[in-house]
């Protein structure tokens, strides 16, 4: 499985892919409206901004509120273009957020999951929050216990309160992935601590868990698995997939740019982090050269605003209020500690990854002027599928 890369990362081109060589691929509806632009030629953005325009300097942002139609014609749009070029055996899931709170958590989060279910997708994947409300939200939807649903937890602690909370809907979830801390995006560790845990650790407890309970759900895990042999690894202790990201960061299918995706095969290890520019209060791992740090841009949120909380705040906003009241009448302040996200992702300019981006140069060759030869995900995907001890198969050479 294709894990879902936020922002258009995960491309429906790189789900289809997944899909079409029998796999699972995700594309994400982060700023889904944003993408539907991009991709579709809509004008969702401009439109937001027009009508709230007059509050652009306003550091208030609470009146600042999705149209939920258009949310929907916009998830409609992003989910359906991959479901109608789906083609093979594999199946396209939608990754879910419950952090893009988009300034009425519940109600959009609602729009956003029906209508993806509306659409046609194979199934959902919960992320970035505990979902112990997201289920109830849709149980009326014709959809409900056709599709698939998944959940990605990073603790034993967290599957038992999803499971506790959903059990009355009497809808187990279809699949577990379980996310240790050496994966990209946002992590569901502390920023002291996360290097303390061990996804294995983790995977061999939820399973024992499961056992003991008798619940017979598949069980995926995530982060760091980086050849073959180490997902082969995780399905001989009984995980029933494994969910991967990193290397598909450098495909052709992948939505980064060609000179972002250069700088992940550039990457050594110290040039990863995990920091807590992310306004979600999730740390979050990626380059140190990502030119979303410090970017003291002001607000974007009458265009964007998918971080804001039920009250219309965002530890942006409050972050770049600071700094311009500190620095009064300054063209342009730095602000260290959170970034934009929202314009940060639009724009490709945080560049998130998985721990083990520093090894991506070595799944490739390097090319006279210095580049990085790019893979397709096919490549990738095959490598994964048929490698063995542990090698990586480098782009020009046959896998299986
Ligand atoms: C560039 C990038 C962006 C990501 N964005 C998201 C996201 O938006 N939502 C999410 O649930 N996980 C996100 N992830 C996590 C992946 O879906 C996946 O679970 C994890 O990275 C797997 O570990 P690996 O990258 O070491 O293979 C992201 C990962 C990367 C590398």
């Amino acid at each position: 499985m294709v894990g879902g890369m936020g922002v258009d990362i995960s491309t429906v081109d790189l789900a289809l892919e997944a899909a079409r060589l029998g796999g699972i691929g995700h594309i994400s509806d982060a700023m889904v409206q944003t993408v539907s632009d991009r991709r579709d030629n809509t004008h969702f953005t401009k439109e937001k901004l027009k009508l709230y325009k007059y509050n652009v300097a306003n550091s208030d942002k609470s009146k600042v509120m999705f149209d939920l139609g258009r949310l929907a014609e916009a998830t409609h749009n992003h989910v359906g273009r991959a479901m109608q070029a789906k083609r093979g055996d594999g199946m396209i899931f939608v990754n879910c957020m419950e952090k893009l709170t988009m300034n009425a958590p519940k109600d959009t989060l609602r729009v956003r999951l029906a209508s993806a279910l509306d659409a046609g997708i194979d199934g959902i994947t919960l992320s970035a929050g505990l979902h112990l409300g997201s289920l109830a939200l849709i149980a009326d939807h014709p959809r409900f216990r056709d599709a698939k649903f998944g959940i990605i937890v990073s603790s034993l602690r967290a599957l038992q309160l999803f499971l506790r909370k959903n059990a009355r809907l009497n809808r187990a979830p279809d699949y577990i992935v379980v996310e240790g801390p050496l994966a990209g995006g946002h992590l569901g560790f502390g920023l002291e601590d996360w290097a303390q845990y061990d996804l294995r650790t983790i995977v061999v407890e939820i399973l024992a868990y499961l056992k003991a309970e008798q619940l017979d759900i598949p069980v995926i895990p995530a982060g760091g698995i980086f050849t073959g042999s180490d997902a082969a690894s995780y399905l001989e202790i009984g995980a029933a997939a494994v969910q991967v990201a990193t290397r598909f960061t450098a495909t052709r299918e992948c939505g980064l740019p060609d000179k972002v995706k250069q700088e992940y095969f550039k990457a050594d290890e110290a040039d990863i982090e995990v920091n807590m520019i992310s306004p979600t209060g999730y740390p979050m791992r990626m380059l140190k050269s990502s030119p979303a740090i410090g970017n003291g841009i002001r607000p974007n949120c009458e265009a964007y605003g998918y971080l804001l909380d039920g009250s219309g705040n965002c530890a942006y906003i409050t972050a770049y209020n600071r700094e311009a009241a500190i620095h009064p009448g300054a063209k342009k302040v730095a602000v260290m500690d959170k970034t934009c996200l929202c314009t940060a992702m639009r724009n490709f300019d945080c560049w998130t990854c998985g721990h083990n981006t520093y090894r991506l140069k070595d799944t490739t060759h390097r090319l006279p002027d210095g580049t990085y030869r790019m893979l397709t995900a096919e490549h990738v995907f095959r490598d994964y599928q048929f490698s063995v001890d542990n090698k990586i198969a480098l782009p020009g050479i046959a896998i299986a």
